[in-house]
């Protein structure tokens, strides 16, 4: 039904043939895994799954079994949590724009943790939640993210510290600070540097007699695409340096808010091949359309930001450069042109195309039903 997220299942055991392309699987003991190293790796931090990463029944739940906490972003992502049985106090509204009457139904219903990053949602917050505990968001640089969220998110620290002050004054319980490096961070420094605002705006509010407790570190961790990045365990140490830099012994409390580290690379996308064509007898330069593209399932394609591997029945034979194109009437529907591809050029019409790492932005981060194409379907394993 246009305008729901697809309803996600358990593939069917003998699924004989498969299902109908495109759709996405998802591995729930690769999420389970990557939480579990993340758990080992920083024990110190409270574990808050960004459901926007991908919202499915069966993920929500199978992290909250292991115990995970959840950043929600709108009061649909609060339904999905409780959904799975989720309780409120597990919850931290991350959005920094939300409405009224969502702010009050979350309190309502027994959410108390609230991000903010100006004066007038603190005034929204001040109204809907008083006495409820709320963070300041940072405006931080996203130099070396592949997915960066560019200045729409957070504010200056000197500005970071009135507001805080300001929420005191208001009734509410200012507790901390937040910030989020850019998705798909590449660079393990930026964490450190985030981490010398964050303490800052801490240091500031101590000599206005504000004590902080909590630092949030945010989102960013990656997935693997076709470049590589470095281990879990060298963005662990650049953020325990940066944090024994800046607060030495007497660290805040810990909060993250991983997304698509934890479910990236637990989805694969299967699209199917359906049409190759060149453009006059002429030239080399292969198209080859797909029935998944930028409106369903593919959007973090645009401006070719995030490079998935792909799989074919065909790989080992000889490959040859291909434009790769979605399936709709749009001509943005374009996924990879100045990034080369190198597909098999046996490939037919017919083959399955398989995105891997592709558990992240890719479910439910598309179109209704552009051009009548249905939204893409996710199957839990
Ligand atoms: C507030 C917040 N936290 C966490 C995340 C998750 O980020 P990532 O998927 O890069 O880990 C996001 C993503 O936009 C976010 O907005």
């Amino acid at each position: 039904m246009p305008g729901e997220i697809p309803d996600e299942s358990r593939i069917p055991a003998a699924a004989q043939p498969r299902p109908a392309t495109p759709y996405i699987v998802i591995d729930l003991n690769i999420v389970r895994q990557r939480y579990a190293a993340l758990r080992r790796l920083l024990p110190d931090a409270t574990i808050y799954y960004a459901v926007k990463a991908n919202p499915v029944v069966p993920v929500v739940a199978a992290l909250a079994a292991l115990g995970a906490n959840f950043d929600i972003a709108s009061e649909g992502e609060l339904r999905r949590c409780r959904e799975a049985g989720v309780t409120a106090d597990r919850l931290s509204f991350g959005n920094t724009i939300k409405r009224d009457h969502e702010i009050a139904d979350a309190v309502a219903t027994g959410v108390g943790l609230f991000a903010f990053d100006s004066e007038t949602e603190l005034d929204k917050l001040a109204r809907n939640a008083p006495g409820s505990r709320v963070f300041c968001r940072l405006l931080i640089e996203n130099r070396g993210a592949e997915w960066p969220l560019s200045r729409k998110f957070g504010c200056e620290a000197h500005m970071a510290a009135d507001l805080l002050i300001a929420a005191r004054d208001r009734g509410l319980c200012p507790v901390g600070v937040s910030f989020h490096v850019g998705s798909q961070q590449t660079d393990p420094g930026a964490w450190p540097h985030a981490i010398g605002h964050a303490a800052w705006v801490f240091r500031a509010c101590a000599h206005r007699g504000l004590g902080l407790e909590l630092l949030n570190l945010g989102g960013g961790l990656p997935a693997h695409y076709r470049a590589a990045v470095p281990p879990l365990e060298a963005y662990v140490d650049a953020i325990e340096s940066g944090l024994s830099r800046e607060f030495g012994a007497s660290r805040p409390s810990l909060l993250i808010e991983p997304g698509r580290y934890l479910v990236g690379d637990a989805g694969t996308l299967r699209a199917q091949v359906l049409l190759i064509a060149r453009k006059s007898p002429h030239e080399h330069e292969r198209w080859v359309y797909l029935d998944a593209g930028r409106f369903n399932g593919l959007p973090e394609t645009e401006a070719e930001r995030i490079h998935y591997p792909l799989r074919t029945p065909r790989d080992g034979s000889p490959c040859g450069t291909v434009i790769l194109a979605g399936p709709t009437c749009d001509s943005s529907d374009i996924l990879y042109r100045r990034h080369p591809y190198e597909l098999p050029l046996e490939l037919q019409v017919g083959d399955q195309v398989e995105f891997l790492s592709a558990g992240a932005y890719t479910a439910s981060y598309a179109a209704v039903e552009f051009n009548g194409f249905a939204p893409i379907r996710t199957y839990c394993v």
